[in-house]
């Protein structure tokens, strides 16, 4: 018996009040839809199925890269009707997984727990219980608190809507018994939908157990409207923060760090200060400390690297022992190596520093390469755009370019080259002599001002 998983995500999400389809709204910095299929990809199932409609083809564009099949649910007649759609593909012989592409941030563990806490050949049902069931299905349980059905909130008689006991929607069985169940399903209620939930009465009716796995509501909360959107990436970012706090990493304040995206991690003795942001792929080695308001987005950092605050990092390599900022930007293709320091308002591009290499203060660095113990003068820019094309700066081993330094591109400093602070360098400046481009200084005496004929 293999595992197939179907994620339902056909639904209008009208409430959501935007253009784009509601499960292309992203949580983490990637959207519901995907992070449901990359959560469900932890469980190692046969196939995932996604069942779309609304914003179809928008959704399959921006989602091709997953490995899921997508079967289309023209017009959408409930969460029964949807899962009929794809039923006729799956073997009887297979246990299947409802997931809802709006319940986001569902863990793996939990969704593990629902498949083997489920009676065998029954039907498993993730609920929960909340303090304000309002819009939810309710869990309906018999005197000797067998679960008999599930109400739907509009439903739902007045004692049955005091029931604090919600399904999840998330839910597991038998592919054979949804073949025998679904055609079965009608629409003879206040929505005139077909409800998967309907299967529950079923079950019990035919004898088939059926139980409830209890989880906690944070984790399987809805998105609905654009304000619970809101809410739920708070939840998301806590859970991150506190698995990240629970794995050695020091957070000064848990509460404005946000992570975005699916592949990041961040080692043992790691210190995050107040408002980072990290986004995309990101790895960060031992001991590394992060200053506040950093943000960094598709990085790898090394062991024992200081980023101080109000640094903005992005498509870089930083290696061991390196110092950035503050206020430094490192921007895409950069590769920082061993004990470099890049200091405040200084901006490198497309760039590799080697060992022990400075630029500590207020300078550009574009499309260069420097090599060991240079060390760059505040002020210092690489001239590498003369309006059309770029243009490489090369600086060779222990050179010293001396503050306000123009490097107009292409151009070649040699090892161990001194330039004299205030050079405009437009050709090679030759390995261990001083280059000097600048006006004379001049001292002129003097003069006694001209004064005015008085008439
Ligand atoms: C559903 C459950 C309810 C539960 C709640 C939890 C049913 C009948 N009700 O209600 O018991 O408490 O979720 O959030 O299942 N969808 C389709 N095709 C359709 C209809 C829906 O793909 O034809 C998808 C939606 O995109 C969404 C999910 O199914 O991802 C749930 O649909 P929605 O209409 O939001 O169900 P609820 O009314 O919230
Ligand atoms: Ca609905």
């Amino acid at each position: 018996m293999a595992l197939q998983v179907v994620i339902l995500a056909a639904g209008k999400g009208s409430r959501m009040a935007s253009d784009i389809p509601k499960v292309l709204h992203r949580v983490g910095g990637v959207s519901m839809l995907e992070r449901v299929v990359h959560t469900a990809e932890k469980l190692k199932p046969k196939v995932i199925h996604v069942i779309y409609g609304n914003g179809g083809e928008k959704i399959k564009k921006e989602l091709s890269h997953l490995r899921v099949k997508w079967v289309l649910q023209k017009q959408q007649l409930g969460t029964g009707h949807a899962v009929k759609k794809v039923i006729p593909k799956i073997s009887a012989r297979d246990q299947v997984l409802v997931l809802y592409a709006d319940v986001p941030i569902i863990s793996s563990d939990s969704l593990e727990y629902l498949l083997s806490q489920s009676p065998l050949n029954g039907v498993g049902l993730m609920v929960t219980e909340v303090a304000d069931p309002t819009g939810f299905g309710r869990i309906i349980r018999s005197e000797m608190a067998n679960i008999e059905s599930i109400v739907e909130h509009r439903d739902a008689d007045a004692e049955q809507l005091h029931i604090k006991e919600i399904n999840t929607g998330i839910l597991t069985t038998t592919a054979a018994h949804l073949k025998s169940w679904l055609p079965k399903l009608n629409n003879k209620n206040k929505q005139k939908e077909y409800y998967l939930t309907d299967i529950v009465r079923l079950a019990v009716k035919e004898g088939v157990p059926v139980g409830g796995v209890m989880v906690e509501p944070e984790e399987v909360q809805g998105v609905n409207d654009p304000w619970q959107l809101a809410c739920i990436e708070k939840s998301y970012q806590k859970t991150v923060a506190k698995s990240l706090a629970m794995q050695g990493v020091t957070l000064l304040d848990w509460n404005s760090l946000q992570v975005r995206g699916l592949d990041f991690s961040i080692a043992k003795q790691v210190t995050i200060d107040s408002r980072v942001t990290i986004e995309g792929k990101v790895k960060i080695g031992k001991h590394v400390s992060i200053g506040a308001g950093v943000h960094l987005k598709d990085v790898v950092i090394g062991d024992h690297v200081e980023i101080l605050p109000g640094s903005i990092i992005e498509g870089a390599i930083i290696n061991n022992n390196a110092r950035i900022g503050p206020y430094a930007r490192i921007r895409p293709q950069t590769k920082i190596e061993e004990y470099v320091q890049v200091g405040n308002f200084v901006e490198v591009k497309n760039s590799t520093i080697k060992r022990r290499s400075k630029a500590n203060h207020l300078s550009y660095l574009g499309d260069s390469y420097l090599g060991e113990r240079v060390n760059i003068g505040a002020g210092t820019i690489t001239c590498n755009y003369n309006g059309s094309s770029k243009f490489k700066t090369h600086i060779d081993d222990r050179a010293f370019v001396g503050s306000n330094t123009s490097l107009v591109a292409p151009v070649l400093v040699g090892e161990g080259a001194t330039i004299g602070a205030g050079s405009v360098v437009v050709r090679e400046a030759p390995e261990n002599q001083i280059t000097i481009s600048r006006p004379e200084q001049k001292s002129i005496p003097k003069r006694k001002k001209p004064s005015k004929k008085s008439k």
